[in-house]
C-alpha cells in the first residue's frame, strides 16, 4: 500500500446545495444513489482521503434530509446556504468556518467518479507553480452543459463562460471547467466578495473569481485532467445512468483484476459495497446488491439476483434465482428458480431447487429441498431430504407459527406440516401426510389415505361427432 501524505494545509469546501431542479425528484440531488451508494457519499469519501485540515460541507435545499444521511463525521462542517444564488455564494457561506490553511479546494457534491488522486494532482500543481487560483479543466467528448476555458493568444486563462452566457464561438470550445478550483485562502474569500450576477441565470458564479483575480494580479494556472470521466457532473437522470454506467466499469475492472470472472460484463449489475472472492464466475444479467458478499469460486447466474446476500465459498447459484437477506453456507447449490428471503439461512452443502421459496428458516447441513416448496419460520436439521411440493402452513391467518424438524428426517411428497409441529430425528414421513400433531423419532408416519379403486370396464369419454 502507498503511503500518502494528509494535506492537513489545506480545507475543502462541498458544494451540495442545489436542488437538482433537472433531476425532477423529491429526493435533494446529491443523495441520488450511483451503484447503491448515494453520489455524496463517494464525493466525501474522495475528499476524505486526502486527510485535509477540515471539510466544510454546504447545504441548503433539504438540508435536514442531507444531514440525517451524512451524520456527524469528525471534520465536518455544516454550512447551510439558504437560497441559492450560485456557486460563488454558496462558496462565500464557508468564511465563518475556514481559516488558518493554506489553499481552499473547491468541489461540487454532483461528480461521483472524482478520485482523489486526481485531487493530489491538482493541489500539487497550484503549489507547484505558487498560482493564486488554479482551475481543474477537461476535454469531455462533448463540453455541452459545462463552463467553457477562454484563454487569450498566448494560451492564458481569461475567464470561464457558462453555457447560457456562451456566444457561438464560445460554444465551439473544447476545454471545459470541471467546476474544481484550488485557491489561496488570503484571496478567496476577498475576490468572492466582489463577484456580482450579471448573467443569464442571475447566480454569483464561482467561476467569476477568475477574471476579478486576474485583475488584482493574482496568477491564475490550470491543471488538467486526464481522465474525463470523472469530471460527469450528473444534473439528470440521463446523466446519472451515464454515472452509473462508467463507475460499473470501473468496478467491474477491479473485480477482474482480483480474480473474479465476469461473463459480458455490460449485463451485469455490481453494487458500490459488494465484495467477491477469487475465481468466482459472475455469469451474464446477474445483479448483486447492497452490501452482499461472495466467497471464492462460486458459479452465480446466469440472471441470479442477490441483494444483501451472504454467500460462502464454492456456492452456485443457479440461473433465475433470487436471494434476499439470505446467507448461504459453502458448497451449497441455490436454484435454478429458488427464493431465499430475508432471514433464510443455509448451513454448508445444502440443496434448494427449482420453485422452492426459503423465509425466517434455518436448514441444517447437507438437507435437500429440491422441488416446489414452501418453506417459513422453520428450523430442519441436517441431512434431511424434503420432498417435492412440502409446505410449512406457518401462517393461521393472524400469527405465524414455528416448524421443527430433526436430523436425517424423510418428508415424503406433498406433505403439509400445519404449524406449530415438530418432527424428531430419523422421522419418515409418508407422501401427501397432513401433519397436525408433533410427529416422534424414528419410524414411519403418514395420515390415513383415500382408498385405492380401481374400476376395469370404465372407459374413456368418446367425442362426439356433430351432424
Ligand atoms: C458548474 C459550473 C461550471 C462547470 C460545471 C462542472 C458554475 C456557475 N458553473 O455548472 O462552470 O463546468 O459545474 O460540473 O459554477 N450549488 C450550491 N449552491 C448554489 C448553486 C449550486 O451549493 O447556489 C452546488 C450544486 O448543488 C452542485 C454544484 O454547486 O453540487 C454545481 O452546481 P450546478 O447547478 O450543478 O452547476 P453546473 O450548471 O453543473
Ligand atoms: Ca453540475
Amino acid at each position: 500500500m502507498t503511503i500518502v501524505e494528509p494535506l492537513d494545509d489545506l480545507q475543502v469546501c462541498v458544494l451540495a446545495a442545489g436542488k437538482g431542479k433537472r433531476m425532477c425528484s423529491s429526493l435533494p440531488k446529491v443523495l441520488h444513489p450511483v451503484l447503491g451508494r448515494a453520489m455524496l457519499d463517494y464525493i466525501l469519501h474522495t475528499v476524505e482521503e486526502l486527510q485535509p485540515k477540515g471539510i466544510a460541507l454546504v447545504t441548503g435545499h433539504a438540508s435536514d434530509q442531507v444531514q440525517a444521511h451524512v451524520g456527524n463525521p469528525a471534520n465536518l462542517s455544516w454550512v447551510i446556504q439558504d437560497k441559492q444564488l450560485g456557486t460563488g455564494h454558496a462558496v462565500r457561506q464557508c468564511e465563518a468556518v475556514i481559516n488558518d490553511v493554506r489553499d481552499v479546494l473547491i468541489v461540487c457534491g454532483d461528480t461521483p467518479l472524482l478520485r482523489s488522486a486526481t485531487l493530489r494532482h491538482l493541489v500539487a500543481a497550484h503549489r507547484r507553480s505558487d498560482a493564486g487560483i488554479t482551475v481543474l479543466t477537461a476535454f469531455p467528448p462533448s463540453p455541452q452543459g459545462y463552463g467553457r476555458i477562454v484563454r487569450d493568444g498566448a494560451g492564458a486563462i481569461t475567464r470561464i463562460v457558462e453555457q447560457r452566457d456562451a456566444d457561438g464561438a464560445e460554444q465551439q470550445i473544447a476545454e471545459v471547467s470541471t467546476g474544481i478550483y484550488c485557491v489561496r485562502f488570503d484571496t478567496l474569500f476577498t475576490l468572492l466578495h466582489r463577484v456580482e450576477n450579471h448573467n443569464a441565470q442571475h447566480e454569483y458564479y464561482l467561476p467569476d473569481i477568475v477574471p476579478i483575480g486576474l485583475k488584482e494580479g493574482i496568477k491564475v494556472a490550470s491543471a488538467a485532467m486526464e481522465d474525463p470521466s470523472e469530471m460527469l457532473g450528473i444534473n439528470n437522470r440521463a446523466q446519472l445512468a451515464e454515472a452509473e454506467r462508467a463507475m460499473q466499469q470501473r468496478i467491474i475492472h477491479d473485480w477482474q483484476l482480483q480474480g473474479v470472472t465476469i461473463e459480458q460484463p455490460e449485463s451485469v449489475r455490481i453494487e458500490h459495497a459488494v465484495r467477491i472472492g477469487s475465481d468466482t464466475t459472475i455469469h451474464a444479467g446477474s445483479q448483486l446488491l447492497g452490501s452482499t458478499t461472495i466467497g471464492d469460486g462460486c458459479e452465480i447466474g446466469p440472471y441470479a439476483i442477490i441483494d444483501h446476500g451472504w454467500i460462502d465459498d464454492q456456492v452456485k447459484v443457479l440461473p433465475f434465482s433470487h436471494i434476499d437477506h439470505a446467507s448461504v453456507g459453502e458448497q451449497a447449490t441455490v436454484g435454478p428458480f429458488a427464493r431465499l428471503r430475508p432471514e433464510a439461512k443455509l448451513a454448508d452443502s445444502v440443496h434448494i431447487g427449482n420453485f422452492v421459496e426459503v423465509k425466517k428458516s434455518i436448514v441444517g447441513s447437507g438437507s435437500k429441498i429440491n422441488h416446489l416448496s414452501y418453506v417459513g419460520d422453520s428450523i430442519i436439521g441436517e441431512a434431511c431430504n424434503i420432498g417435492a411440493g412440502t409446505i410449512t402452513c406457518n401462517y393461521d391467518g393472524a400469527n405465524k407459527h414455528q416448524t421443527t424438524i430433526g436430523d436425517r428426517v424423510f418428508i415424503g411428497s406433498d406433505t403439509k406440516l400445519i404449524a406449530p409441529v415438530t418432527v424428531g430425528d430419523d422421522a419418515t414421513v409418508g407422501a401427501g401426510s397432513i401433519l397436525t400433531k408433533d410427529v416422534r423419532k424414528g419410524g414411519l408416519t403418514l395420515s390415513a389415505r383415500p382408498e385405492q379403486r380401481h374400476l376395469p370396464h370404465w372407459q374413456r369419454p368418446r367425442k362426439q361427432h356433430k351432424g
